[in-house]
């Protein structure tokens, strides 16, 4: 794998090794001991990362992972502004340029779907070394979220995720992250519970891609109707930034929040048992950032895995760029 672009790249056999080596990775950077014994693996190699788009977590976990990892990084964190774009570069140039200087990675976040795909393509076209990854391209993809995603279920669930009951909900026309966790789910037994207002609805080509799957779905437009199934629940916020329509982004959508009171309709008891015999309880994930979609009050109960779910992107990132540069983690 040259590029991460999209998730349909992950089969169900990659992802459980990932997971395996992620978990090592865990270990290791959460020890002084483990930390020394990575720092050096990717010495030498330079990542950039180019983001037109806002990022807190996405960045800063692929810049921690880099530096633990012993490799240089060069950031541009405003790229819309700060980079030759605002003047009207094109994204092919500013890549071919870049990747010519010998870049080993470039973290790509862009407002425009396939923006990753064009890098990745002009690079090859080229004939350059140099690495793609996709950090979110507008409404299209989010992989490595997708990814740390799926790892935090099957993290959380005591690696288990066939037999789950998965409700997404939220802005699901607009978020790229709910794209990417769909396709990633169908490549286990789960099924998804989609919740949304009718006007921000998961799109038709990842329900077909679950139709072709074999992957049973519902779409709900009520919390209630949903929540008391879910295994996980994966909540999102309302992307107004992306909204064309002014009175879809002036539109309250309070009904879609996550409250104590929402709390109670969660159960307490997964379809899956612990390894020690009891149940599990159901979570709540969010990739973040939250706005008010879920209630500060909700972040002490012990289903909101949402902050574990981020630590976890680090973990995630790290197996990811020594995957990429082909060093083999024993697991
Ligand atoms: N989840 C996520 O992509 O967060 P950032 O926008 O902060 O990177």
């Amino acid at each position: 794998m040259k590029h991460i672009l999209r998730s349909q790249q992950f089969d169900r056999p990659n992802l459980e090794r990932l997971f395996a080596e992620v978990g090592v990775i865990a270990k290791m950077l959460d020890t002084q001991e483990g930390r020394f014994n990575l720092r050096s693996m990717l010495t030498g190699r330079i990542m950039c990362t180019l983001f037109y788009e806002p990022s807190t977590r996405t960045r800063v976990s692929f810049e921690t992972a880099a530096h633990r990892l012993g490799m240089d990084v060069i950031t541009t964190e405003n790229a819309a502004e700060f980079s030759s774009a605002a003047k009207g570069e094109t994204l092919e140039d500013s890549i071919r340029v870049i990747a010519g200087y010998g870049i080993d990675a470039i973290v790509l976040r862009h407002k425009e779907d396939g923006a990753s795909d064009r890098a990745a393509g002009i690079i090859d076209r080229l004939g350059l070394a140099t690495h793609v990854l996709n950090a979110g391209d507008g409404r299209g993809q989010h992989p490595t979220q997708a990814l740390l995603d799926l790892y935090t279920i099957w993290d959380e669930m005591h690696h288990r995720i066939d037999g789950l009951t998965v409700v997404i909900g939220g802005d699901l026309a607009n978020g790229r992250t709910v794209r990417s966790l769909a396709y990633m789910l169908s490549r286990f037994e789960t099924k998804i519970i989609f919740v949304s207002p009718p006007e921000l609805a998961i799109g038709d080509d990842i329900k077909e891609h679950l139709r072709e799957h074999g992957i049973e779905f519902r779409e709900e437009s009520s919390v209630a109707a949903a929540l008391p199934e879910a295994d996980i629940v994966y909540w999102t916020r309302v992307q107004r930034e992306r909204m064309v329509d002014p009175a879809l982004r002036a539109r309250n959508f309070s009904e879609y929040r996550i409250d104590g009171e929402t709390l109670k309709l969660l159960k307490q008891d997964a379809a899956i048992l612990s390894p020690a015999g009891g149940a599990l309880a159901a979570r709540l994930m969010h990739p973040l950032p939250r706005i008010d979609e879920i209630a500060k009050e909700v972040d002490d109960d012990p289903r909101a895995a949402y902050f574990r779910q981020a630590a976890n992107g680090l973990y995630v990132r790290s197996a990811l760029l020594l995957r990429l540069f082909n060093q083999v983690i024993p697991v």
